[in-house]
């Protein structure tokens, strides 16, 4: 009975989420957590043992896998639903399952076209950002396009902490709703863009970083995707002392990321007041993709 696992990492948008789909760059970043696909070859129809299941993952299964004889387990860390490209992590973890199973050597272009065939399941017509970042590690600056254009950029150094509003949003209502207060919010679309560009060259400086993310939850709040919940988090970090935070993903719920000297002392401060956080750390480009957590 063979058996062979691949993964995804899970993401977080560092900034210019929403404006990104109106042609502005963003930034995002591979994370120290993600999603464990094991195949077991055992004889039957191909099906889910152990994993969320809902009917868009049975789709995704029917697509990247063969309709027989495999036993599907999913594991992982990220929270599902909250911005921290879940889907995009299992379509990886299961393309890559399956190269290993079959002895085939995967390069990342091809495990992100794979990939990316899966995640329209998913989201019907995702940008690419997610699985980009989820197969190849990293931190990578996205513009759409067309053509789509990924430049990788130096890997941080720093750890985030992320702290979970507890529900999830609705990306595609979130897009929708962006669109349809536009143009009256142009501006602030322009000025997220801006900041993405500022942002990219300060990577490495969490103290000149850090005030650019705050500025650009203000901005989110602007177009209209923050919520209180999200707020009341980027108060709790920046109260706690962290050098910025703000919303990562399209909003309406999900995570707020914060960048500071201690996480340690953030997660426990965060969590002392009810609000579920833990530290993250980026992953470099190209780090070995199969353990299990
Ligand atoms: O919530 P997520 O991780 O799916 O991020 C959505 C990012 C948006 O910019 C809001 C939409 C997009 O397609 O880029």
């Amino acid at each position: 009975m063979r058996q062979a696992s691949g993964r995804g990492h899970g993401k977080l948008i560092l900034a210019g989420e929403h404006a990104v789909v109106y042609g502005h760059p963003a930034l995002a970043l591979a994370v120290d957590r993600g999603v464990t696909v094991t195949l077991t070859e055992r004889p039957g129809p191909t099906a889910l043992d152990e994993g969320p299941c809902d009917e868009r993952l049975r789709q995704a299964l029917a697509i990247a896998l063969p309709p027989e004889g495999l036993g599907v387990r999913i594991i992982g860390d990220l929270p599902l639903g909250r911005g921290m490209g879940s889907s995009a992590a299992i379509a990886v973890g299961l393309v890559r399952a399956r190269a290993a199973l079959e002895g085939e050597r995967l390069d990342v272009d091809t495990c992100f076209s794979r990939a990316f065939d899966v995640e329209r399941v998913f989201h019907g017509t995702p940008s690419g950002l997610d699985h980009a970042v989820s197969a190849r590690g990293g931190a990578l600056r996205y513009e759409k396009g067309p053509p789509a254009r990924f430049t990788p950029l130096p890997c941080p150094s720093w750890d985030l902490v992320v702290l979970d509003s507890g529900c999830a949003g609705d990306t595609r209502e979130l897009v929708e709703g962006v669109r349809a207060r536009r143009p009256a919010i142009d501006p602030a679309l322009e000025a997220i863009g801006a900041l993405v560009a500022r942002a990219e060259h300060h990577l490495h400086d969490p103290g000149t970083l850090g005030p650019l993310l705050t500025e650009n939850h203000h901005l989110l709040q602007q177009i209209g995707v923050s919520t209180p919940a999200l707020d009341a988090l980027v108060e709790l970090a920046l109260d706690a002392g962290a050098y910025g935070a703000k919303l990562a993903g399209a909003g309406g719920g999900g995570v707020v990321l914060a960048l500071c000297d201690d996480p340690v002392a953030l997660v426990e401060q965060a969590r002392n007041q009810g609000v579920d956080a833990f530290a993250c750390r980026p992953v470099p480009q190209g780090a070995p993709p199969s353990e299990i957590p």
